[in-house]
């Protein structure tokens, strides 16, 4: 049997109501729908993220600033050091400016597209929060979503071409009531028994609908031909004294910036090259770290200076037992670690 709408939500929310994962976000079975800005900052953090690395980040924040007036109120400074290591650091800054932009206007917007306005809210996450937190109809598509309807329907065509005919297919099957619940019986769905390799259609509460079952499923959805990743070089400078280690805070907006980090060459992952030229003076090769990021791997060399030279930019000597608070992102964190073991 193909997959057509009723009988897919029929039987994805019967299913969901017995084996929905519980998590934070979440309201629990027969509670009022979820606080928007729980379910804003959880999928704010999710986007490229998976749930387990989100669970303690989302404890953290909510601890410390239980609503979105609170984060509005924080430093940005705080935000971001609190964010290190969740990474794509361009979510945290959009962070704050959203919260702010929420308690000015007083509370959420509840549409989608009141969402959508609302900085580093894209397609996904106004649809997510619309669904979710007030219950709106929205069409909630992200890769496990992309994924169980790629399998449903058995589309063949390659991502990210797909993605017309996968959103097509996830509005037909959306019910007009519960469509929170039922993009987040996808995400169960996909995440638990839908899953990348060796999906347990036995256990699935769609087999009898599903297209691919009988048809390999773990094939689809068809994957676009991967391009290596460039891999660029870099420098970053261990400079200690007294107990202490030189920081900076990284200027802009672009990838890592304002995140605090250890002076470096100004390595970029788009360039070959550092910006700037060698160091002179006394220096010693400590070692060096690989870091994979989204369309480049950086292979950073860790250099020692000597600590009389005058550290020029501006910057903290950051006391070392306390170095886990200062909030780098993993790349210096990497680097830390190699420079202390040293
Ligand atoms: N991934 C993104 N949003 C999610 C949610 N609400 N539940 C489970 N997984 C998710
Ligand atoms: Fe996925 Fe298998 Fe269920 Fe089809 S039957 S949706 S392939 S788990």
């Amino acid at each position: 049997m193909t997959a057509t709408g009723k009988p897919v939500s029929a039987s994805l929310l019967q299913w969901y109501d017995t084996h929905a994962r519980s998590l934070p976000w979440r309201a629990a079975w027969g509670e009022a729908a979820p606080d928007p800005y729980r379910v804003w900052l959880s999928e704010v953090m999710l986007q490229q993220t998976t749930v387990a690395a989100v669970k303690p980040y989302f404890a953290k924040f909510t601890d410390r600033w239980p609503t979105v007036a609170d984060l509005a109120a924080a430093p940005e400074e705080e935000v971001m050091a609190a964010w290190a290591g969740l990474g794509y650091y361009s979510r945290a800054r959009n962070l704050v400016k959203a919260a702010k932009a929420v308690a000015e206007m007083g509370d959420f917007p509840d549409t989608e597209a009141g969402l959508r306005a609302l900085p580093g809210v894209g397609d996904y996450t106004a649809a997510a929060v619309a669904a979710i937190a007030f219950g709106q109809r929205a069409v909630v598509v992200d890769a496990n979503v992309e994924r169980v309807v790629a399998r449903l329907f058995r589309i063949e065509e390659p991502l990210p071409a797909a993605r017309k005919a996968i959103r097509a297919r996830m509005d037909e099957i959306t019910p007009d009531t519960r469509a929170g619940d039922f993009a987040q019986a996808m995400m169960d769905l996909g995440s638990g028994l839908c899953t990348v390799r060796s999906p347990k259609c036995l256990l699935c509460p769609l087999a009898d609908m599903c297209d691919a079952r009988t048809a390999d499923p773990e094939r689809l959805p068809v994957k676009p031909a991967k391009k290596a990743k460039p891999v660029r070089q870099g420098q970053a400078y261990w400079i200690e004294r007294n107990g202490a280690v030189w920081l900076i805070r990284r200027p802009g907006t672009g990838m890592l910036g304002g995140m605090r980090s250890l002076p470096d060459d100004e390595w970029s992952a788009q360039e070959d090259g550092s910006a700037k030229p060698p160091i002179m003076g006394d220096w010693k090769l400590l070692g060096r770290v690989r870091h994979v990021f989204t369309h480049a791997v950086l292979e950073l060399d860790v250099m020692a200076l000597d600590s009389q030279q005058q550290p020029v930019e501006d910057g903290q000597w950051w006391p070392l037992d306390t170095l886990e608070e200062a909030g780098l992102p993993t790349l210096f964190t990497k680097a830390a670690r190699l420079a202390l073991s040293c």
